[in-house]
């Protein structure tokens, strides 16, 4: 983002505030940003916060005599290669879409020819409201990039869509749209994903509760970030992220085939559920019930440890990431894990909850040199920021 400068809009939500951590990120990753605070923004956030993190004048008001002697609207436009709206609330929106300009926001948003990146963010049923999903529409057929907002706790109490997207997750938008070839150009990055599923018979299965939603995000992430990405996933109801090459597998021994011929990679991020076990025999036929025969007649044997294997193997990829779904002591069995399996960094979750197959995750990377722990974010975010974390690591 060397140079390209962003001409931000904070809008008056309680979101504004997180437009101060996405000028810190614009900022180091080499961007410059100028700040429009709107009168509803000025509300939240200060003039004077945007000034010092973006070491910018801030304008506020169309009726600057100074500014608008030199067309200031205009000026702003045409100084800027990208205009990212954060947060974009729905009365500005609404304002957007209907062309109004009735105050600096709004009149740069009608006058500019730039492309313009709007992050919505407000309470669940404003933005379900049949009138923002209207507008955005509009804004969408008129060539603005809205982004979806996120699902989660929001400020007025309520959960649900609306929360604003994760910084990272904006930076990742704002680079792919100033055409930036990603963070990841030209590295494979191996991604498994969803549980496998253990034949008993032709009818029955072992299996497990993974519903491949992080995994996914992941490879998605990383395709965003321009890498070549290698999914490997087992039997899950999601759709193929876009550019992102899937290999369908079923049972553990065929993900670690799919793994080995995937090789070489730069990075592989681990995040399949693996089933521990497989039948010792599938049987041919449908087994049938007998009474007195218990379940621990099943002679089950142990799978391959694909991450583990691939730890010792002599294509190890120069980072090897995995995950440690964990229901107690999560932190020190995740350390534990990373020494046993031999990964460079452990991702452990705690799945008591409704983690697995749910939209959200809290995450603590652990690694030799300590643990960080991010907050509970959106599955898609968890993928941003991780993707964000691989990119410095293979700088
Ligand atoms: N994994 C793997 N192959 C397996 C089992 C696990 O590649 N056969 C990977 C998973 O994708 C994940 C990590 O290893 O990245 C952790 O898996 P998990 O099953 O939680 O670890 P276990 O070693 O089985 O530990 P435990 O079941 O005792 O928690």
């Amino acid at each position: 983002m060397h140079g390209k400068r962003i001409l931000l809009i904070v809008g008056g939500g309680i979101a504004a505030y997180k437009a101060c951590e996405l000028i810190r990120l614009i900022r180091k990753a080499g961007g410059e940003v100028t700040c429009v605070l709107t009168e509803g923004g000025a509300k939240f956030i200060t003039a004077m916060t945007l000034a010092a993190l973006s070491e910018n004048p801030v304008h506020t008001t169309l009726w600057d005599l100074k500014n608008e002697a030199e067309m200031g609207h205009i000026q702003l436009s045409r100084a800027a290669d990208l205009v990212v709206v954060c947060p974009a609330t729905a009365d500005l929106l609404a304002r957007m879409a209907a062309g109004i300009a009735d105050d600096l926001a709004a009149t740069l948003l009608l006058a500019t020819d730039k492309r313009v990146l709007a992050l919505p963010s407000m309470n669940v049923r404003m933005w379900q409201h049949a009138a923002t999903q209207r507008n955005v529409a509009t804004l969408r057929s008129d060539g603005v990039t809205v982004m979806e907002p996120d699902e989660g706790a929001m400020a007025c109490g309520e959960y649900g869509l609306g929360r604003l997207p994760e910084p990272e997750a904006v930076l990742a938008a704002i680079g792919a749209m100033l055409g930036e070839p990603g963070r990841l150009a030209g590295r494979h990055v191996l991604v498994t994903a969803g549980p496998t599923h253990e034949p008993i018979d032709p009818v029955r299965y072992i299996a497990n509760r993974s519903s491949g939603r992080q995994g996914y995000a992941i490879a998605a992430a990383a395709a965003k970030q321009g890498a070549r990405v290698t999914l490997v996933s087992g039997p899950v109801a999601l759709d193929a992220p876009k550019g992102v090459d899937v290999v369908a597998v079923e049972t553990a021994r065929q993900m670690a085939a799919a793994v080995t011929a995937a090789l070489p990679a730069d990075v592989a991020v681990m995040v399949a559920a693996v089933a521990d076990w497989r039948m010792d025999k599938v049987s041919p036929q449908k087994r049938k019930k007998v009474d007195g025969l218990e379940i621990d007649n099943l002679l089950l044997v142990q799978n391959p440890d694909i991450l583990a294997g691939l730890a010792v193997s002599a294509a190890r990829p120069a980072l090897l990431i995995g995950f440690a779904a964990e229901t107690e002591d999560v932190l020190a069995h995740a350390a534990a894990k990373r020494l046993r399996k031999g990964a460079d960094w452990i991702i452990a979750n705690d799945v008591s909850g409704d983690v697995m197959g749910g939209s959200r995750n809290t995450v603590h990377i652990c690694r030799e040199s300590g643990v960080e722990s991010l907050p509970e974010m959106d599955k898609d975010a968890v993928a941003a920021a991780l993707v964000d974390r691989i990119a410095d690591a293979l700088r």
